[in-house]
């Protein structure tokens, strides 16, 4: 990644950018998309890969009570006795060796395949090349002999900014999708923007006293972050749907003060949640800038620094790129923060947990 290095007068201009882009949205109704449920089915069979992670538990549920089949290929054979799972048929198998997806399609055909393949491990360029591009060409191909009617990628609003690994390798897929390089295959792209639980990953340490960390002013950028249950919503609404085919959909949540936010509001309302005056901790960009020119150097010859120098690239993309698509649903960030307040929350700051491999997502919610 090659971020130039940034002066006073950047720290200031992109605030203003920020505020400015935050008052436009705020005063336009987003009309690209109608929410609401459109299309229902009637038996026909969905496989989901990558269907049993965060966004696939709320689509198998919206899939089936819409009247499709959902079908989920799983390494993880305990998924069979999951009761989250209840409507689903789950095959046991792995996506990155290319035989499984094309065994379960030949075994009995799908109708519609949707990928929300992705990789634990987004500093490890080679989990992100098996998971992020080689699984989900499995999918293509195994979909083209299949014959399947559609292929539904769910792809990253980032793509359009690709300095993360696996949004590198999402990019690579739209394009092999788009370009028809693995034969005929009726495609629809979506790009949402960020998942709730990536904003509320500091909720615990705001609850138990910390400082919330932001660069500079904290407004940076923007971003209207969607929901997964309207997500699962917006991607059932597509599902063979003719106006869909061979389009990029790019999507997000409600254009409200309870869902658009720079970093800065959003620990706003984690603060006004708990009950608690903001207390921020301050780091310049310009120092983080220098600290990623370091560690990059040093990863170089340290294989164990490598990725600590992805992580600070990373903490600095989720900072500064915008990730603004027009809006779909009703549910908001606020909302999703409400249903944190009453947990429990490990000690120790998040960052602390990240680093021992202990850290908690907020992904049962
Ligand atoms: N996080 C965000 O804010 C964001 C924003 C926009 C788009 N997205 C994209 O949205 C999609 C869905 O996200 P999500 O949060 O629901 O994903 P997730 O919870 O990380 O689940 C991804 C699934 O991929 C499978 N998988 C992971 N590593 C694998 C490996 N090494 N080999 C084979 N399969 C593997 C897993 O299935 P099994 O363990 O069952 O085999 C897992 O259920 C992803 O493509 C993600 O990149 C995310």
């Amino acid at each position: 990644m090659a971020f130039s290095t940034i002066t006073d007068l950047d720290v200031a201009a992109a605030q203003k950018k920020s505020n400015e882009l935050l008052a436009r949205l705020l005063s336009t109704s987003s009309e690209t998309y109608v929410t609401g449920p459109v299309g229902q089915g009637t038996g026909e069979r969905v496989l989901v890969l990558g269907g049993t992670g965060y966004i696939g538990r709320a689509l198998v549920p919206e899939l089936a009570a819409r009247g499709y089949q959902p079908v989920l290929l799983t390494r993880n054979a305990e998924v069979k006795n999951d009761a989250e799972f209840a409507s689903a048929e789950v095959a046991v198998g792995d996506p990155t060796r290319p035989g499984d997806i094309a065994r379960l399609i030949e075994a009995a055909p799908v109708d519609v395949v949707i990928s929300l393949l992705s990789g634990r491990r987004p500093n490890d360029a080679e989990e992100c090349r098996l998971v992020d591009h080689e699984a989900v060409v499995n999918g293509i191909k195994a979909s083209v002999a299949g014959k399947v009617r559609q292929f539904i990628h769910i792809s990253d609003f980032g793509a359009y900014r690709p300095e993360l690994i696996p949004q590198v390798y999402k990019l690579q897929v739209e394009g092999e999708l788009i370009g028809q390089h693995h034969g005929p295959l009726p495609w629809t792209i979506i790009r949402p923007t960020a998942y709730y639980p990536y904003l509320s990953m500091t909720f615990g340490d705001v609850k138990n006293g910390l400082k919330y960390r932001i660069f500079d002013h904290g407004e940076y950028n923007v971003v209207n972050p969607i929901a997964r249950e309207d997500l699962a919503e917006f991607i059932v609404n597509q599902v063979l749907n003719a106006d869909a085919l061979g389009r990029v959909l790019p999507v997000g949540g409600p254009w409200s003060e309870e869902n658009v936010v720079t970093l800065k509001k959003a620990g706003e309302m984690m603060f006004e949640i708990n009950g608690r005056t903001p207390d921020w901790e301050v780091v310049s960009m310009a120092a983080w800038d220098k600290k990623i020119a370091r560690l990059t150097r040093l990863g170089k010859i340290s294989k164990q620094l490598k990725p600590v120098a992805y992580y600070l690239e990373a903490a600095k993309y989720w900072s500064v790129v915008d990730h603004v698509a027009p809006a779909y649903g009703t549910r908001t960030l606020r909302e999703f923060m409400g249903k944190l307040v009453d947990r429990e929350w490990p000690t120790g700051s998040f960052r602390e947990r990240m680093k021992n491999g202990t850290n908690v997502m907020p992904t049962d919610v």
